[in-house]
């Protein structure tokens, strides 16, 4: 719980994570089911492939009729408790996805009905695999403004529905899940910086290259990546953003406990570490058995490494996010 938090506008008044929480869908995929997915399909995979290129060695995907929403139901709730709070006192539900349950309303609205926040402001943010990261600073600066005492921020995914199960370089790769946390308005930090980007001229390289119109789907709805093209820039733009982010808050490399960055591949997230200078048991690693969850990735991987008492108060946590758009951020904050 934290202390009184100082008026709006006031400088000391800053937001804080006081609970997370998350929630994979039981139903789990190694990568020997994989490998007999894909056959049944006529295609070629094998766990060596997959372990030695990407570190994932299972994913979880939701049963049918599951949605984003449900997922990010039981992170929430998880959230909440962790956090000494219920859903009465959420003035604000952000929710990251890019698997939004319907076309409209948003999932934000979908989950807060569920909770039982009715009446609050509620939300979805789409920057894909950087969605979580957007959205912890999207709230965070609401908090700081004033309007907002205590937020849950959440990024939740169902990538299984938008797979190309014929697609054997992008559908080993993803899995479904989410996570949440509760921020609250603070006499102490907290988010110490955030640093966000986007450059549309990759809106190619990583895309779900298709829309609803007239009753039908034009374009194609499934996931295309160029994941060379997105390995090389991802590399560059999360060193980017960590640096920046550390030069904002005043902090350097040697402040950083725990590295928490958005789960993809492993040989990605230790390049980072490497060249941030951190030893890599300071890097907070979940792909192995989540897979990528896009913007559930990050929330997941902060409440796994909280809940196993890795992350502990009074830590310093850089959170990174990069994904389609082309989008990437990083957050600093002490937990
Ligand atoms: O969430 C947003 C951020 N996303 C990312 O950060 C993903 C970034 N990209 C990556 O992680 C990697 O590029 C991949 C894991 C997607 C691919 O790894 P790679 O080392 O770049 O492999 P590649 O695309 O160069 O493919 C190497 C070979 C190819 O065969 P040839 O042409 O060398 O004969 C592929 O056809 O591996 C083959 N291949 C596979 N083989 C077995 C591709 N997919 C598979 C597969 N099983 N599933």
């Amino acid at each position: 719980m934290t202390s009184p938090a100082p008026a709006p506008g006031d400088a000391r008044r800053y937001s804080r994570i006081t609970g997370t929480g998350s929630h994979l869908p039981p139903r789990r995929l190694t990568n020997a089911d994989m490998v007999a997915l894909l056959a049944a399909r006529g295609l070629e995979t094998s766990d060596e492939w997959i372990v030695e290129r990407t570190g994932i060695k299972a994913r979880h995907f939701a049963d049918d009729g599951v949605n984003a929403s449900d997922l990010a139901l039981h992170a929430c709730r998880a959230a909440l408790q962790a956090a000494g709070r219920t859903a009465d006192d959420v003035d604000l539900i952000i929710v990251a996805t890019s698997t939004p349950d319907m076309v409209f309303p948003s999932t934000a609205c979908i989950l807060q009905n569920k909770l039982g926040a009715n009446g609050c402001m509620a939300f979805d943010l789409q920057a894909v695999c950087s969605g979580f990261v957007y959205a912890l600073s999207v709230a965070d600066a609401m908090v700081k403004a004033g309007g907002v005492q205590c937020a849950l921020v959440v990024g939740a995914e169902v990538f299984s529905r938008i797979l190309d199960f014929d697609d054997r370089t992008t559908c080993v790769l993803f899995g479904d899940g989410a996570g949440a946390v509760v921020l609250e308005a603070s006499d102490e930090p907290g988010i110490l910086a955030t640093e966000l980007h986007a450059d549309g001229k990759h809106v190619g390289i990583l895309c779900v290259p298709g829309t609803v119109a007239g009753g039908s789907v034009l374009g194609d709805p499934l996931l295309k990546m160029d994941g060379q093209a997105v390995f090389k820039l991802a590399v560059g733009v999360l060193d980017s953003a960590a640096r920046a982010v550390l030069a904002k808050a005043g902090r350097s490399e040697a402040d950083v406990d725990w590295l928490v960055p958005h789960q993809a591949n492993i040989r990605i997230m230790q390049g980072t570490a490497k060249k941030l200078k951190l030893p890599l048991e300071k890097l907070v690693v979940t792909v192995d058995e989540h897979g990528n969850t896009s913007a559930a990735s990050v929330p997941l991987a902060l409440d796994v490494a909280v809940r196993s008492g890795r992350i502990q108060r009074g830590h310093t946590v850089m959170l990174e996010g990069v994904g389609g758009g082309f989008t990437w951020g990083a957050v600093l904050l002490d937990f």
